[in-house]
């Protein structure tokens, strides 16, 4: 049965915004974002938002939908109650350009600065065979979709702009060790992680994890192997020893 819901949702731009109250029709299988085109098409037609493909897999459409970091698609409206008001505001890590419309420039820039798959330089096409388990490992990281909601939550910079600097966050601390855990990746990966983009900042909350519509293992399966990486470099004399002497050759 339809029914119309209370609804809050952040409207401004850079300078200031506020909470507007909506009043708004639902209908039975609808999600949090069909109702903000209900009001776009019926109430607020200038009310910005992002959103591609309705289908959880463009990852565009991240905001917090009451206090939580979550993609508008994929929230069912059967998640609340008929009484609850649900309220709709930005992405609050980074800077707001329009209503629910976040600049997400940062992630691109820590993006670039994750060198890239370094495969050896006289490895033929064909010659390296990968072991199933390699597959899996880096197929989990690859289900990503770039929503950036573990990047949102991460405490280490969500209300700390002065910290983004020298923390990639658990997105792109995932994306070094997807490649330090890759068979033929010859750039060792540890050291870069800790040193210029933060791993040791991460103190294993897995909020990050929490909230990661594809279910990634972000904390468990990527930053603390790193860690223990850092940590027996640092600690064990075997390792160490180990890492200068048998630097990858990894074929
Ligand atoms: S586990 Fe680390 S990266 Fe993830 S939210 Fe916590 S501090 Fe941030
Ligand atoms: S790891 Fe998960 S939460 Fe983070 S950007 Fe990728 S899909 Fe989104
Ligand atoms: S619109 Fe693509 S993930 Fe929501």
């Amino acid at each position: 049965m339809p029914y119309k819901a209370k609804f809050k949702v952040w409207r401004g731009d850079a300078e200031s915004g506020e909470l507007r109250d909506f009043l708004v029709e639902v209908n039975e299988g609808e999600v949090v974002l069909d109702i903000i085109h209900r009001l776009q098409a019926t109430q607020a037609p200038d009310l910005a938002v992002r959103w591609n493909c309705k289908a959880g897999k463009c990852g565009s459409c991240s905001a917090e939908i009451n206090g939580r970091p979550r993609l508008l698609c994929m929230t069912r409206m059967s998640t609340f109650t008929e009484e609850e008001t649900v309220t709709v505001t930005p992405m609050r890590t980074f800077p707001v350009i329009r209503d629910l419309v976040t600049d997400v420039s940062f992630n691109y820039q820590k993006a670039r600065e994750i060198p890239s798959f370094t495969p050896p330089a006289d490895l033929a096409p064909g010659d390296y065979r990968m072991q199933q388990v390699d597959v899996q490992r880096s197929q989990e990281f690859r289900k990503c979709i770039e929503c950036f909601l573990c990047q949102n939550t991460c405490h280490v910079v969500r209300d700390h702009e002065e910290n983004k600097e020298a923390f990639s966050g658990p997105r792109f601390l995932m994306r070094a060790a997807e490649l330090e855990f890759h068979p033929l990746d010859t750039a060792d990966r540890v050291p870069s992680a800790q040193e210029d983009h933060g791993l040791g900042l991460c103190n294993i909350t897995k909020c990050c994890t929490e909230v990661c519509p594809e279910h990634i293992a972000i904390t468990d399966n990527a930053l603390i192997p790193m860690k223990e990486r850092v940590a027996d470099r640092k600690y064990d004399p075997v390792v160490w020893l180990g890492s200068k002497i048998f630097r990858r050759s990894k074929t």
